[in-house]
């Protein structure tokens, strides 16, 4: 059973094989791989004696350490076992059947229902920066240069402990300048010590979700609304109760008398997402006694106030009461890039703590560098002429896609307010000319999101949501026109209801 001639040849051919292939890999790795899947094929079956290392170094014509490399790291896996005095053979186990081709399981099939359900609120992740995509920010505005030198002052002073854990809630520095900065501009009432740095706005969703609410607990959110923080509250088990949404923002009167209060409630007051309206003062008020009168948390998710076109940034909800009953979700995935992944949260003090430590425990602190790169960012105003640059820049970009759709407008084409952000909606008037159109644009590699996609109850409103910011003046232009033509081509024979 065990005879070492027998598997010369193999070896001495898969050897070949793997040589013949042009790549970098080295000879003991190439030995290596020629004998483990030899032995995962079954050409060497369990027991089977291998010829030994002096033997295999000549055959094959290589130096014995090479062949000794190889042959050391297959018994550390355990392909093979060493007897002592009759040489190295190949492990006995039991091999799994292998599954036929058509037994291999689709992927779709082996998510848990879970998961499956929480792709129901995922939405596409095709968002290129193209016209329509919404929420990607202008990526080639972003000022590289200056970030990269930022990146490298603090790659070359990094102190020992940011190569540690730690769980301090973020670099000190930029914990300073964003608490000037929110205080400032945003009114927020806070101290730097209440701020956590977070790996962008859908991590804070996440703690939020698991520190404060159990399974079942009910989180009221806007309809239509954020299909992130919609996916991270399901998953965490929270039973999601979607409110109404008209031009004064979550309109909690719309719910039937009975409804039982929320243990969250998520809310984007600034700037409605994606519908576009701003909270009232009056609903603010009003939510907030609600949410203290319940012991609910209200979690304000200020995603994109910086770019607001027609007045001064709204000041934060979070503001407006001593000890709010709030928690301010920022991120720079707007106002800087995604890729970053950076964000914060603003915590009343005796929640700080366990936010801390909760984040350390599950998700790990880390990115100091960027964290210090993006305090001195603040600090030494890049980061106020990059919005302000921004903020112009999709205003403008704003202006051509109306330009470009104003033919449409004219026909009776609605679209939102435009007052603030990075995307104007469209609204239609049937679901089959919001499917029409989406069909259209894929054919035509444009990506037009379906307001209805936003509801998660019924069919929703038909519209589609066509974001500016990230894409080219050339882009918006051709896409505005291409829509225009399209939106115009098809009420000609869609019926309008
Ligand atoms: C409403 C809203 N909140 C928050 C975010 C940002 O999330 P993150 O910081 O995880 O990138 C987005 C991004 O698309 C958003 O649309």
């Amino acid at each position: 059973m065990t005879d070492p001639n027998a598997n010369r040849l193999w070896i001495q051919e898969a050897l070949n094989l793997e040589l013949a292939a042009r790549d970098a890999r080295p000879l003991s790795q190439r030995l290596y791989d020629a004998l483990r899947s030899g032995i995962q094929q079954g050409r060497m079956s369990a027991g089977q004696a291998l010829p030994s290392s002096r033997q295999l170094a000549t055959e094959l014509g290589i130096g014995r350490n090479t062949v000794l490399s190889a042959v050391d790291r297959l018994l550390a896996e355990g392909f093979l076992v060493s007897r002592q005095g009759a040489g190295v053979f190949v492990a006995e186990w039991q091999w799994a059947p292998r599954p036929s081709c058509n037994a291999v399981p689709d992927t779709e099939l082996s998510l848990s229902r879970r998961g499956q359900r929480l792709l129901d609120f995922a939405g596409s992740t095709d968002e290129r920066p193209t016209a329509f995509a919404p929420g990607v920010p202008a990526l080639d505005q972003f000022p590289r240069e200056r970030w990269q030198r930022l990146l490298r002052r603090h790659q070359q002073g990094a102190p020992l402990e940011w190569f540690d854990y730690q769980s301090a809630g973020g670099v000190r520095a930029l914990r300073d300048a964003l608490c000037d900065y929110l205080q400032l501009s945003r009114s927020v009432q806070c101290r730097p010590e209440q701020i956590l740095i977070t790996q962008g706005a859908q991590q804070g969703f996440e703690l939020i979700a698991r520190l404060l609410a159990d399974e079942g607990d009910r989180v009221w959110m806007e309809e239509p609304g954020y299909g992130g923080a919609q996916a991270c509250f399901a998953s965490a088990g929270l039973q999601l109760e979607p409110v109404a949404v008209d031009d004064a923002g979550m309109d909690v009167a719309s719910l039937p008398d009975a409804t039982p209060s929320p243990r969250l409630i998520y809310l984007t007051p600034s700037h409605q997402y994606p519908l576009g309206s701003t909270l009232s003062l009056a609903r603010r008020t009003a939510l907030l006694w609600l949410a203290r009168a319940n012991d609910a948390w209200i979690i304000e998710d200020d995603y994109d106030s910086e770019f607001r076109y027609s007045s001064a940034p709204i000041a934060s909800l979070q503001g407006l009461m001593d000890n709010a009953p709030v928690i301010y979700v920022g991120t720079f995935s707007k106002v800087l890039y995604p890729g970053l992944r950076l964000g914060y949260l603003v915590l009343p003090p005796s929640l700080v703590a366990p936010f801390q430590r909760l984040n350390a425990r599950l998700h790990r602190e880390g990115q100091y560098v960027a964290q210090a790169a993006l305090a001195d960012f603040i600090s030494e105003g890049h980061f106020a002429r990059h919005v302000a640059r921004m903020r112009q820049c999709y205003r403008h970009r704003q202006a051509l896609l109306r330009n470009a759709l104003a033919p449409a407008v004219q026909q009776g084409l609605r679209l939102s307010s435009g007052h603030a952000g990075m995307h104007l909606v469209a609204f239609l008037e049937s679901h089959a000319l919001e499917s029409e159109l989406v069909e259209r644009a894929r054919q035509a590699d444009l990506l037009l999101s379906p307001l209805s996609a936003y509801y998660q109850q019924g069919s929703g409103r038909p519209g589609l949501v066509l974001g500016y910011a990230g894409a080219s003046d050339a882009d918006i232009e051709r896409g505005g026109r291409w829509l225009c033509e399209n939106w115009m081509a098809c009420i000609d024979h869609l019926p309008t209801a």
